[in-house]
């Protein structure tokens, strides 16, 4: 749905979203897009990378890729710079590179244990190191993809339960150390969103029904409505929003499943 927001509202701006090529992050990158702001992405998959920026374009705002590994601080580092280069120093930056697979906890090896929390916890960290100084210049905010599970555990997510548990707070830690500059932190935390890879993974060993049945709205997210609460938190309406955990699932969180 569009043209709920203002189409001015990030216009101008520049917004680096880690794992824009797709799923939730491009939904967010498209959502900014639709509203004016310019975009940088990156991502690990150079193809996913060129399509979306090709779509992205046809909102008539300026794009810019890299290809990076979030667990690569070297990499995430020179993605800043390229963007900075391309499009001006960045006025959002969304920590949302995610990886993810269901598995019990004794079935985990400290290799998967490791490629998710060093994707979800430690890219996050990454990104938001690398993006400071460009924040720090334009007054920007931070977001954070979180997920139901930072607070609530899923079955078979030990792994991305820390993750995001610790995403969460690393976003209030930088919310309480970064706030005083005029950098805001929060985090975006999405229930289930139809047709995503993370939705595609979470629901193979159950069938939909089962999930909608835990959202009070009796269905998961369309993706333009998380990426439209993105755009907002990146924006002056939100320019009082720090520290906060902004939950959209259409109510799970109450399910005590999640939230
Ligand atoms: C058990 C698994 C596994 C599985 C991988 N591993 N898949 N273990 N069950 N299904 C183990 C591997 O055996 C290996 O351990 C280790 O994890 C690393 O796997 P690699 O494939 O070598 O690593 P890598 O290529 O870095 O892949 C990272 C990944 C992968 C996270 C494992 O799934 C990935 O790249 N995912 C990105 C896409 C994605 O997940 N999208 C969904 C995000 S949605 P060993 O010991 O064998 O070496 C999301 C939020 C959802 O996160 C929230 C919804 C509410």
């Amino acid at each position: 749905m569009t043209g709920l927001l203002h189409p001015d509202l990030l216009r101008g701006r520049n917004v680096f979203v880690s794992g824009g090529g797709s799923g939730v992050n491009l939904a967010i990158a498209r959502e900014c897009a639709a509203v004016g702001a310019n975009i940088a992405i990156c991502g690990r998959t150079e193809a996913k990378l060129q399509a979306a920026v090709r779509e992205l374009a046809e909102y008539g705002v300026k794009t810019s890729y890299a290809v990076a590994d979030v667990r690569d601080e070297a990499a995430v580092a020179a993605a800043f710079d390229h963007a900075a280069t391309e499009i001006g120093p960045m006025d959002g930056i969304v920590c949302g590179a995610a990886g993810n697979f269901l598995a019990p906890a004794q079935k985990i090896s400290t290799n998967g244990f490791r490629a998710v929390t060093d994707i979800d916890l430690l890219g996050s960290f990454h990104c938001a190191k690398a993006g400071f100084e460009q924040v720090k210049q334009t007054g920007g905010a931070l977001l954070f993809v979180s997920g139901g599970q930072s607070r609530m555990p899923f079955l078979h997510q030990a792994h991305v339960s820390a993750a995001k548990a610790g995403v969460d707070q690393l976003m209030r830690t930088l919310a309480l150390e970064w706030g005083p500059l005029g950098i805001r932190s929060n985090s975006l935390v999405p229930g289930p969103v139809e047709g995503t890879e993370g939705m595609r993974r979470l629901t193979e060993t159950a069938d939909g029904d089962v999930w909608e049945g835990m959202v009070p709205l009796g269905r998961f997210a369309r993706q333009d409505e998380v990426g439209r609460m993105a755009a907002v938190l990146l924006s002056p309406i939100a320019s009082f929003v720090n520290g906060a955990r902004i939950v959209v699932d259409g109510g799970m969180a109450m399910s005590g499943s999640a939230g």
